[in-house]
């Protein structure tokens, strides 16, 4: 509390120098908490200039995504509350999924880089440091477990959301868990879950976008990009991460009133994947097909060059002339 205080205070004068008297008048606290505490911001990455007659002077702040940094964009009642901040983890899901069951509701996970970020269906995740959000949100719905499955659709509404309000860019759903610009992905969803038969234990979303990423690996480079390599210009992460979870409370907590028709017809909206001949492969195998519409369950509706109707519940999707489908 003493930290976020502080932080605000020197981030309101920042440029000039404030006397540690007035610091500890403000704060209620010692010289020597005021003291540590600055010492404890270095290391965290702020610089501030220290006057033994003038006080404290910060000059700049780190662009970390840390609790204090992305608190003024934070909006939201639970969201967001518990904060863990990495520099460097092996997955944020991971951590999620090791400390959920003891984790509150709405704990978020973020780090400014992963050695082994994951995808779905056993990929890898590019996750580069302080280039993207690389984060998981703990949830723990009363749902039936099939239910689960629309979180993924719901968070990437979030995500959406968030891109339009921040950069003021429309960016489309490859349903149901990628976030496509000018036809490439710029984020990807993975949902992940541990549940009894009839009961949710906890999920975990994890959100991976790619915001500042100036380059990719070769292998990535004909289907990923950045909002950066996209918009041309530098996307305030914190301001990003705010509007992400912001969005996220909001549609999550309408998902638990409402049920799955209020996100509907903005997945059908945001849809880049409607109307367009697509390959599905999931547990019915393949299938190939137009997609026609997304169902009040949240599946993909898909009809046969046999003229069959299908509902598809999950799946990797590719869409024919977008990315690598041919
Ligand atoms: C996909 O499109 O295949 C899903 C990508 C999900 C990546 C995010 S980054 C944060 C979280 N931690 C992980 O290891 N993966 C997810």
């Amino acid at each position: 509390m003493v930290k976020q205080q502080l932080i605000k205070l020197l981030k309101e004068n920042k440029g000039e120098y404030i006397s540690g008297q007035k610091m500890c008048k403000q704060l209620n606290v010692s010289r020597t908490t005021v003291w540590k505490h600055i010492k404890e911001l270095e290391k965290e990455g702020y610089e501030i200039k220290a006057h033994h007659k003038m006080g404290y002077m910060l000059i700049s702040e780190p662009d970390f995504l840390t609790h204090e940094e992305i608190l003024p964009y934070l909006k939201t009642k639970f969201i967001g509350k518990n904060y863990i901040h990495k520099l460097n983890i092996n997955s944020t899901n991971d951590l999620a999924k090791e400390i959920a069951s003891t984790s509150p509701n709405g704990t978020v996970i973020v780090a400014e880089e992963q050695t082994e970020g994951r995808g779905r269906l056993g990929r890898s995740w590019f996750s580069q440091k302080g280039c993207g959000i690389w984060m998981s949100v703990i949830l723990k719905p009363d749902l039936q477990p099939q239910q689960a499955i629309n979180l993924t659709q719901v968070s990437a509404i979030a995500v959406v959301k968030a891109i339009e309000e921040v950069c003021n860019r429309e960016t489309k759903i490859k349903w149901p868990n990628d976030i496509i610009l000018n036809n490439k992905k710029v984020c990807g969803i993975l949902t992940e879950m541990s549940s009894e038969i009839d009961r949710i234990n906890y999920v975990v979303i994890g959100i991976g976008v790619n915001v500042n990423c100036d380059i990719f690996p070769e292998e990535l480079r004909d289907k990923a990009t950045s909002l950066y390599l996209e918009i041309h210009s530098k996307v305030d992460r914190k301001k990003l991460i705010g509007s992400i979870l912001n969005h996220l409370e909001f549609y999550y907590s309408k998902y638990l009133q409402k049920g799955f028709d209020f996100i509907r017809p903005l997945s059908i909206e945001k849809s880049i994947t409607i109307g367009k001949e697509i390959k599905v492969i999931g547990l019915e195998g393949v299938i190939e097909g137009k997609a026609i519409t997304i169902d009040s369950n949240g599946s993909l509706v898909v009809e046969t060059k046999e003229g069959k109707r299908l509902s598809i519940m999950s799946g990797d999707v590719s869409i024919r002339g977008l990315l690598d489908y041919i």
